[in-house]
């Protein structure tokens, strides 16, 4: 087969997941309390079709089973997170021997089949005891945070060399500060502000006692949803709109931990508005000492901005908003099926970006993928043809491609997901997994893409 897109040598090829959508087992081995637990018992109506996350894929009893599925199709790498609340049910505390036992099984299982464990530890599922104390707004939550990391290093450092701290920590500041689609449902840009700031300190902090633990080629790092800003147009308006939804959504967390500062502009702005987070003195020498080894970029589509049409109403709550207007460029690519545009470029331009303005950081992609609804309609012979999957990755694939080759130092490709998960509020409306899963009887089942990344992993390209 001749290989016309052909990645470096050692090239991470796998697919990512988190706890609390795959895990399942809610209210098993131990496992205390999350915010997901909570809201879903509270307002179970807001989740599509009804569905909690008690009704997974149930990996917390097949993982392996799983393990030799990514091993069939070629991964040589796997992302999953660790859920807080499994490991240390109540967020501070002892810690659940038999949630100790669930992890160090799968992270041996995945080594002895050659698959590299990547390790998350926060992937939107806070303990309900520390929301209950205020969550990210609290800055005893950070404390804690940072205890539970370093108890995950020390019981999984021996083995896992890959960490990461928070997976797109600007969503839980968006749906649970600012648009209200997470618990707990607040909309108050200061107190988001201050979630988000409280989570780089505890990033920050995670990273900082990383480096006390004497881990094997340890790399530790943070996974941002990085959505590159496109103006509509070059004038001055449309470009500083661009620019400053740029500050609000992408750099605000990517300033700080690769770069160890936040943007002044950032700054001024929040300032000129009443709307700077609480700081502690020390903070700003503890994000400037700890900044990443390796960073994850989670990309899925880019955001399309123009100049504000209309001034904001000056006695309205202040958000981002204020500052720009989204527009839907004429002539996008879409995918219909989950309406959200399909840009591959961005992918390059996100890797120049971290090449020309980021020390060029060893990254990766960890998570692009293709969310479907109603997938089963494309089933024939007992099997969902996916082509417009392949298409998807391929085309992202060959963007990162030429990133690479432009020098880029990007070393892998996550895909989201392994197999069909449980999505938060969207539970299982958007399919992304490289396997569907029935959800009655958590029968697995390849998709066609599932088998072409097994000869693209093979020929490490395709
Ligand atoms: C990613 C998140 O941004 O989007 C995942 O990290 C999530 O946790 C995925 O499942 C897909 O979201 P959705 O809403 O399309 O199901």
């Amino acid at each position: 087969m001749s290989v016309q897109y052909k990645f470096p040598e050692g090239f991470w090829w796998g697919s990512a997941t988190s706890a609390t959508q795959i895990e399942g087992a809610a209210n098993e081995g131990g496992k205390g309390r999350n915010i997901w637990d909570e809201w879903y018992e509270q307002e179970s109506n807001r989740f599509f079709e009804g569905v909690g996350p008690q009704t997974t894929s149930d990996f917390y009893h097949r993982y392996k089973e799983d393990v030799q599925l990514m091993k069939q199709i070629g991964h040589n790498t796997f992302r999953l997170s660790i859920s807080w609340s499994r490991l240390i049910p109540g967020g501070r505390g002892e810690v659940n021997q038999e949630a100790v036992t669930f992890y160090n099984n799968v992270i041996d299982e995945l080594i002895a089949n050659d698959i590299e464990p990547f390790v998350n530890l926060y992937h939107f599922d806070m303990p309900l005891e520390l929301q209950n104390e205020g969550g990210w707004e609290s800055r005893d939550v950070v404390e804690a945070y940072a205890e539970y990391a370093k108890h995950a290093f020390r019981l999984f450092g021996d083995r896992v060399s890959k960490w990461f701290t928070f997976n797109e920590p600007i969503v839980p500041v968006e749906g649970g500060y600012l648009y209200d689609f997470h618990y707990p449902n607040v909309v108050d840009a200061k107190r988001a502000a201050q979630v988000a700031y409280h989570t780089m300190v505890a990033h920050a902090k995670a990273v900082e006692a990383f480096r006390t633990f004497d881990i094997k080629e340890g790399k530790i790092g943070i996974i941002l949803n990085l959505t590159p800003s496109y103006p509509r147009s070059q004038n001055p308006a449309d470009l500083r709109a661009s620019r400053i939804a740029d500050l609000f959504f992408n750099r605000s967390f990517l300033d700080p931990s690769v770069l160890g500062e936040y943007p002044q502009e950032l700054i001024d702005i929040l300032e000129e508005h009443g709307q700077l987070p609480v700081t502690e003195p020390g903070d700003k020498q503890l994000i400037k000492n700890n900044t990443v080894d390796l960073l994850g970029v989670n990309y899925y589509q880019p955001r399309r901005v123009k100049a504000k049409e209309t001034l904001p109403n000056p006695y309205g709550p202040f958000m981002p908003e204020w500052f720009f207007d989204h527009y839907e460029m004429p002539g996008r690519k879409m995918n219909k099926y989950r309406g959200w545009e399909i840009y591959e470029k961005g992918i390059y331009d996100i890797m120049m970006n971290l090449k020309e303005n980021y020390g060029n950081i060893e990254s990766f992609i960890s998570e692009n993928g293709m969310g479907v609804q109603d997938e089963e309609r494309f089933i024939e012979n007992g099997q969902i043809q996916d082509d417009y999957r392949i298409e998807f990755i391929k085309g992202h694939l060959e963007w990162l491609h030429k990133a690479i080759e432009e020098g880029a130092n990007t070393k892998g490709y996550h895909l989201w997901s392994f197999m069909d998960n449980w999505s938060w509020m969207n539970a299982y409306k958007n399919r992304y997994g490289f396997f569907s899963v029935d959800i009655e009887t958590k029968e697995r089942t390849p998709k066609k893409s599932a088998e072409w990344i097994k000869q693209v992993a093979e020929n490490n390209g395709f």
